[in-house]
């Protein structure tokens, strides 16, 4: 499974760092390339010589060697790796990721990660229990990082409680098991429609929604970390799609989404709606400023726009999978399925604007995914991990990766 991957462990300083070598160990049994990176307090807990006897490389820690002058490049490491696996991740080294406090090698590397990183944090009990470490560990899985919990048991403090680093093992099988999802969408087309839709009423004012577009892009890299080619149709927003594996394809207003999700479709393995559309536009568009003077009353016109997802879901070939979101104001679960029907879907992902974190704009969402087989509620959750949520059951729906 871990044949020729190129894995970069990165060991920061405590008392964890022990359990680093057998974890290094074990990757490399399994046949990954593995580059280590320390910190300078991880080489107080382990040394250098232990760790590069074991993975057959010299273990990086500085920007430069000292007699030499010859410079590292973390560019390079982070252009090379796979997969980051940081373990133990400190508080100090966490809060640093979070805020790019880029004074060690470590950290300059998992800045320029291309791929993904893996962090199983280790700390005393109040201080994962901290609010900052909270707010910091957060924020990494805003960022995409993946977090591995620590366990709970004997501390280097000898106090009781969750801090331990994840054994070897168990991070082993995270390691493999994000190699198997890394490849599970490849030679898949995906399409995804994200954020909102802009509907002129003159050349200064719309009609439009809340939406900032985060738990489309949430999918659409999830789906490219899985190795799919992803058709990302987005209204307009502010975020940047990051993997190369995602083309992009902008558009204003519902009528423009509809023909580029329309052609993006046709030959499309799997479709997810996550825009929110438009369902009306201004029946004419004004072509200069609407002027407010003297007019105490303005009426504007509206039409109904084309639904999107039913468009697509009337062309739906046997084999695609198409989903689509429900974003209700109650609980919604007898909207939700009526949309699965109304719209020819496979699956519709309910959120409800009254759970507090879910809906527009936030880092996180709750959502229940809506078959015909019935449905599934999972608890709050980043963006992201709600994306990973979805996309597996896609692919368990899609039968992919079945024997
Ligand atoms: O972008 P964020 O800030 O991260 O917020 C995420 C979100 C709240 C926008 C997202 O999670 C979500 O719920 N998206 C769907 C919002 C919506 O328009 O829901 P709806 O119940 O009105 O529409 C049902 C489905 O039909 C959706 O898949 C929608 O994309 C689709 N639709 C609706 C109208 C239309 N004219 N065309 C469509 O394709």
């Amino acid at each position: 499974m871990l044949k020729g991957k190129h894995i970069v462990l990165g060991i920061s300083g405590g008392i964890a760092a022990y359990k680093s070598a057998h974890l290094l160990r074990l990757l490399v049994k399994r046949g990954a390339e593995v580059q280590v990176v320390i910190t300078p307090a991880g080489k107080e807990f382990i040394t250098p010589v232990t760790l590069s006897a074991l993975s057959g490389k010299p273990v990086v820690s500085e920007f430069f060697t000292a007699n030499s002058g010859e410079w590292h490049s973390h560019v390079d490491l982070g252009l090379w790796a796979d997969l980051m696996v940081i373990a133990p991740a400190t508080a100090s080294t966490i809060g640093k990721m979070v805020s790019g406090v880029a004074d060690n090698m470590l950290v300059t590397t998992y800045l320029s990660a291309k791929e993904h990183v893996m962090v199983a944090p280790a700390m005393d009990l109040d201080m994962w229990a901290h609010p900052s470490t909270r707010r910091n560990i957060e924020t990494l899985r805003a960022d995409g990082v993946e977090i591995i919990e620590p366990a709970s048991g004997e501390l280097a403090s000898h106090l009781v409680g969750k801090g331990r680093m994840e054994e070897p093992e168990k991070i082993v099988e995270r390691v493999e098991s994000f190699f198997r999802r890394s490849a599970s969408l490849e030679g898949r087309k995906v399409v995804i429609t994200a954020g909102p839709t802009y509907e002129r009423i003159d050349p200064v004012r719309f009609i439009g929604n809340f939406s900032s577009g985060k738990m489309g892009f949430a999918i659409a890299e999830e789906c490219a970390a899985r190795g799919a080619d992803v058709a990302l149709v987005a209204g307009p927003v502010s975020l940047s799609a990051a993997s190369p594996r995602i083309r992009r394809i902008d558009v204003e207003s519902a009528v423009e989404m509809h023909d580029v999700a329309l052609r993006e479709c046709s030959d499309a393995d799997v479709a997810i709606f996550a825009a929110a559309v438009a369902d009306y536009r201004p029946a004419c568009v004004a072509e200069s400023k609407l002027k407010r003077e003297g007019a105490e009353e303005m009426t504007v016109e509206l039409v109904r726009n084309p639904d999107i997802a039913a468009d697509c879901g009337r062309r739906k070939r046997p084999g695609q999978v198409f989903v689509g979101f429900a974003l209700e104001t109650d609980s919604g679960l007898d909207q939700a399925v009526s949309k699965l029907e109304r719209k020819n879907l496979d699956m519709v992902v309910l959120n409800s604007l009254k759970d507090k974190g879910a809906g527009f704009r936030t880092d996180t969402n709750r959502v229940t995914l809506v078959t015909r087989d019935g449905e599934a509620a999972f608890p709050l959750k980043s963006k992201r991990d709600v994306a990973a949520d979805i996309i597996d059951a896609v692919e368990r729906m899609a039968g992919y990766g079945q024997p």
